[in-house]
């Protein structure tokens, strides 16, 4: 098969495509024919070693993807070969085929092309599990959503508005904030100047928001800690501008704020059947036609260089995805 391979760390262009031995199913493993990879942004800081869980070297980078069954190990009974399906694998997924454990499998909805399979999992399952059990976010309340045009950004809108919140989204330009009008959010808020409290305590009456999502962290979470409502929630997601923030304990005295840490990784292992049932709702939700998540760019394999630029440059808006297999 061919391979995306990461044999030293550093930027994309280090990456090589190379033939590897195609993987074998072992016992409660499924083997699947990948035609799309997504990109998140933890695979960029991977093949950096720059990332919380790195791979030993060379690995072939890609948490999640869609395609085919090809084969199962023994003890798999609940895939067949040539179902469709998405698969979270961890590592490996930017390649011809991978093997993922049966419970890191789930069929796909029949009006779900492969790209969106690819990249709806991490993205929605994350933001479900931070607006649902972390922040318990209610309808009426106020949900500032930070970063709103990359992917976990546009999942929280959509379920925000799905929930029922009055949607602040918020992103660092106007193009991005065109790209997230799809998503019907209720304010846009563009805090490319520097600008976020003053804007949003501007759309509170002053009193700021009752849900904050961060997946950016930096000086905007500081901003963030100083519009938040009475009794609010700010969601801890991650630090895609490369700061880790402190946070000054005052302001949560201050606001009866809560600050709210988010991970999806050690929800599934801790809460499995929680992280189940949100995930068989999610699907669900996509396949009454209530999500829509947008995949704005896909890249053959072998342009896996400008994929990586389009995060590295700050440029994400909706899914990005690598065509493993040239769509039929
Ligand atoms: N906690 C969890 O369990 C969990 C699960 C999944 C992902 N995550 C984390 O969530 C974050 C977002 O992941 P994603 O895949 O949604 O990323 P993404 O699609 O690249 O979106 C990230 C957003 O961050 C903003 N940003 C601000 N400064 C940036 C910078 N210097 N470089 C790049 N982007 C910057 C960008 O919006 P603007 O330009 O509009 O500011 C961009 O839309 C990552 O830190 C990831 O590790 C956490």
């Amino acid at each position: 098969m061919k391979a995306l391979v990461c044999h030293q760390y550093g930027p994309a262009g280090q990456l090589t495509v190379e033939h590897r031995e195609d993987p074998q199913p072992g016992k409660g493993q499924v083997l699947v024919e990948v035609h799309a990879a997504a990109l998140n942004f933890p695979d960029t800081l991977q093949i950096q070693g720059k990332y919380q869980f790195q791979p030993p070297l060379p690995f072939i980078p890609g948490s999640e993807v869609a395609g085919t069954v090809l084969a199962v190990g023994d003890g798999v009974q609940q895939f067949q070969p040539g179902e469709r399906v998405m698969a979270f694998p961890g590592i490996g997924g930017m390649a011809g085929k991978v093997v993922a454990p049966a419970s890191a499998v789930r069929s796909i909805p029949d009006n779900m092309d492969f790209r969106t399979a690819a990249g709806f999992a991490m993205v929605y399952t994350t933001s479900y599990y931070a607006l649902k059990q972390r922040a318990q976010l209610k309808a009426g309340e106020t949900l500032l959503v930070l970063g709103a045009s990359g992917g976990v950004g546009m999942a929280a809108v959509e379920l925000g508005k799905m929930l029922g919140a009055r949607v602040i989204a918020a992103a660092g330009s106007e193009e991005k904030l065109q790209f997230v009008k799809q998503f019907d959010p209720d304010e846009l808020v563009n805090y490319g100047d520097g600008e976020l409290k003053e804007k949003v305590k501007a759309l509170t009456d002053e009193k700021g928001a009752d849900v904050i999502f961060d997946p950016v962290g930096g000086a905007l979470f500081d901003q963030a800690t100083r519009c938040i409502n009475w009794n609010g929630r700010l969601l801890v997601v991650g630090f895609t501008s490369g700061q880790i923030p402190a946070y000054k304990a005052n302001l949560a005295l201050l606001k009866g704020a809560s600050m709210v840490g988010v991970f999806l990784g050690r929800f599934r292992r801790e809460e499995p059947q929680e992280y189940e049932r949100n995930f068989a709702e999610l699907l669900h939700f996509y396949a009454e036609g209530i999500l829509k998540p947008i995949v704005t760019r896909h890249f053959p394999l072998e342009d896996y260089v400008a994929a990586f630029d389009v995060f590295t440059e700050r440029r994400v808006m909706g899914k990005v995805v690598l065509d493993v297999r040239a769509p039929s």
